[in-house]
């Protein structure tokens, strides 16, 4: 999995789902202390995300404001830069970690992992990535941009069904910091004396450190099959593939339905996806249409529907005959519904 992220082979583990490791990295890496106890996160971050780390927050014993949120400026859908460095240079010596996701799940948005997470240490917050709509989309180099740590899970680009196995990243700087206290469990003993159970625990060099249960074998097979597939190709590839397959899906809803869909995924910094805003009206009958014709995709209430049309499988006929389906569905229905 390791070069999926450009991580070297000990920095990255694979246990448990998303959340679950999302808890055991922030165990490990948010330390608060009375001058430095607050987390940065997007205010739209995923839910789940969001409600681990209120809880870190709560579990702590600590107040509500020591969750920071990064806000899009009114009017506007997506985070800028700019922004997110401002609120780190503001709040920088409160902030213990920053952690945001590197490709924001409902705007599809790229967030610039390498300046934010070098602006965010350089004012001493340690700095944490949720990769999950990144992993298998977008190239990555955690280990060149010096990421503290990262978690996702592989049920999108990866190719495993939801709850299939997740994968995380700690940094090599860490890999023999037996100090660096965590929540562990066997699994994170040093491999070579495991089964002497002695009860001194000595931890594996690197992330292996950080697996607490015994790997569950089916999720993992499922995982290298997967990863098998990744193993002819590289990210490289598969990235030049996909920004022709995203482009051509934005040239033709361009043609084709511009001025029933508002295309809130940021032209410039962009994985895969795009996620196509319609009149609330409009949703039921494209979604329903997009369905029917056999295209997986996602719909998310009142507006949006998120199309990615993935490198590894998806085609350019795929592409448009999916616009072809929502130009036809909304020919379909009413101009005012349009
Ligand atoms: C960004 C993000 N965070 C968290 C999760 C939750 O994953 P899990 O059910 O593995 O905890 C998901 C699931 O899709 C996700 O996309």
């Amino acid at each position: 999995m390791a070069p999926l992220f450009g991580a070297l082979p000990i920095e990255v583990g694979v246990m448990n789902t998303l959340t679950v490791n999302i808890h055991l990295m922030l165990a490990a890496f948010y330390k608060p202390t009375a001058q430095r106890r607050r987390i940065l996160i997007e205010s739209k971050a995923f839910p789940s995300d969001h409600y681990a780390v209120e809880s870190q927050i709560q579990w702590h014993g600590l107040p509500a404001d020591a969750l920071l949120l990064a806000e899009p400026r009114a009017g506007e859908d997506t985070l800028r830069t700019s922004d997110i460095l401002d609120l780190i240079d503001r709040h920088g010596d409160e902030i213990a970690v920053v952690m945001l996701s590197g490709l924001q799940y409902y705007t599809g948005q790229v967030f610039e992992m390498d300046r934010i997470t070098a602006a965010a240490q350089a004012r001493g917050c340690v700095v944490g990535w949720d990769l999950a709509h990144a992993a298998g989309n977008i190239p990555l180099s955690l280990h060149a941009w010096n990421v503290d740590f990262a978690c996702w899970c592989t049920y999108k680009y990866m190719n495993s069904g939801p709850g299939g196995i997740s994968g995380f990243f700690v940094h090599e700087r860490y890999a023999h910091d037996a100090a660096l206290a965590r929540l562990t469990g066997w699994w994170a003993h040093d491999e070579a004396t495991r089964f002497e159970m002695t009860n001194c625990f000595v931890p594996n060099a690197g992330a292996a450190g950080f697996e607490v249960s015994n790997t569950p074998i089916l999720p993992a097979a499922t995982l290298l099959g997967s990863l098998d597939v990744f193993a002819l190709t590289s990210m490289e590839a598969l990235r030049a593939k996909s920004e022709l397959l995203t482009a051509y899906l934005e040239h033709l809803l361009l043609t084709h339905a511009a001025a029933a869909v508002r295309i809130v995924t940021p032209r410039h910094s962009r994985g895969a996806q795009l996620s196509l805003l319609f009149a609330p009206a409009a949703l039921e009958p494209v979604f329903s249409a997009l369905t029917d014709a056999g295209v997986v995709c996602d719909e998310r209430k009142p507006n949006c529907i998120r199309i990615a049309p993935v490198p590894l499988y998806n085609t350019f006929h795929d592409v448009w005959r999916c616009v072809d389906v929502i130009r036809k569905a909304l020919a379909a229905i009413t101009p005012q519904a349009a």
